[in-house]
């Protein structure tokens, strides 16, 4: 693209500033996908942790299971419907009958969540029941989500199936992600939440102003900066107010001794002429 007019100096700026908009934009607006999760109690410190999952939401990863002969294909999501059911966190298919209604291991309106440094332990509950096993209750899925920066965004395993019990019977999958060695991220303060928005604001200020003001008006060099005059005059003003706020030296005796130079050459003559009126 030709850069019409303009030193080039202006467009690198243009260029910044919408990148800096594209990082504001990201920043505030890419946290929620966790938020469909819903905790057995909600608590702050488990939406810490689903918050460092954040990445790895709506995103179905799958697993390949094989026992003896039976061969079942498990698929989870973080906070989204796995394998497209409505509700599943966790499903488990038959990978020879693909036409058989899944099961469903977990669900996500009924999450729990627990981390260390560098792993999280996800369980959903609240699954389909047992038929004969297990004392007939509710299925539960446990995910280990942990740190393999080798793994990319997540490999998944299934680790255990643990249906021999009389009770508390669960589903253990192994989920490798590179996701979980970033240190967690520090909750962000509602001070710089403002901070982060005013910023923009001046960003879209910036980029706006200068583009109407390149664009419409036609201007060149700085005046292509939004209401350039007004900040020349704000510029002057403070730099007038630091002047008599800072200056060491008296107002008064720097007036006087400014006057020194000029005022003396126009006045003293009218003087003069005043004296020598009445005479
Ligand atoms: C997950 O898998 C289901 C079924 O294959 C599909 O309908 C859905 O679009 C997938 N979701 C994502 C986010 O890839
Ligand atoms: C989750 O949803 C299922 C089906 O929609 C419902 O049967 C179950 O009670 C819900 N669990 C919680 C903890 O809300």
């Amino acid at each position: 693209m030709k850069v019409v007019n303009g030193p080039g100096g202006g467009s690198f700026l243009v260029w910044t500033l919408l990148v800096q908009l594209v990082l504001c934009g990201s920043g505030v607006y890419t946290t929620d996908h966790t938020k469909s999760c819903i905790l057995l109690s909600e608590s702050d410190s488990e939406r810490k942790v689903l918050n460092r999952l954040e990445p790895l939401a709506h995103k179905n990863f799958t697993a390949e299971t094989t026992i003896g002969t039976e061969s079942y294909t498990y698929v989870f999501q973080l906070c989204g419907d796995a394998g497209g059911v409505p509700g599943a966190g966790v499903i488990q298919y038959d990978s020879k009958k693909t036409e058989t209604k899944p099961k469903v291991i977990g669900r996500y309106n009924a999450t729990q969540a627990f981390g260390g440094s560098d792993w999280v332990l996800l369980i959903y509950t609240s699954g389909d029941t047992y038929g004969e096993r297990c004392s007939k209750e509710a299925r539960k899925a446990m995910i280990m989500i942990s740190c393999d920066k080798k793994a990319g965004l997540g490999q998944m395993k299934v680790e255990l199936e643990d249906r021999q019990r009389l009770q508390d019977c669960f589903y253990l999958l192994e989920l490798d992600s590179s996701v979980m060695c970033e240190v967690p991220e520090s909750h962000i303060s509602a001070g710089s939440i403002i901070l982060i928005i005013a910023f923009c604001l001046l960003a879209i200020y910036l980029i706006g102003g200068f583009l109407y003001q390149r664009l419409i008006v036609g201007a060149k060099g700085m005046e292509q900066f939004p209401n350039y005059a007004f900040w020349v005059e704000v510029g002057n003003m403070s730099a007038d107010g630091c002047d008599f706020v800072c200056r060491s030296q008296n107002r008064e005796d720097a007036r006087a001794y400014r006057g020194v130079a000029t005022e003396p050459l126009e006045e003293e003559p009218e003087e003069r002429d005043d004296h020598l009126l009445p005479m």
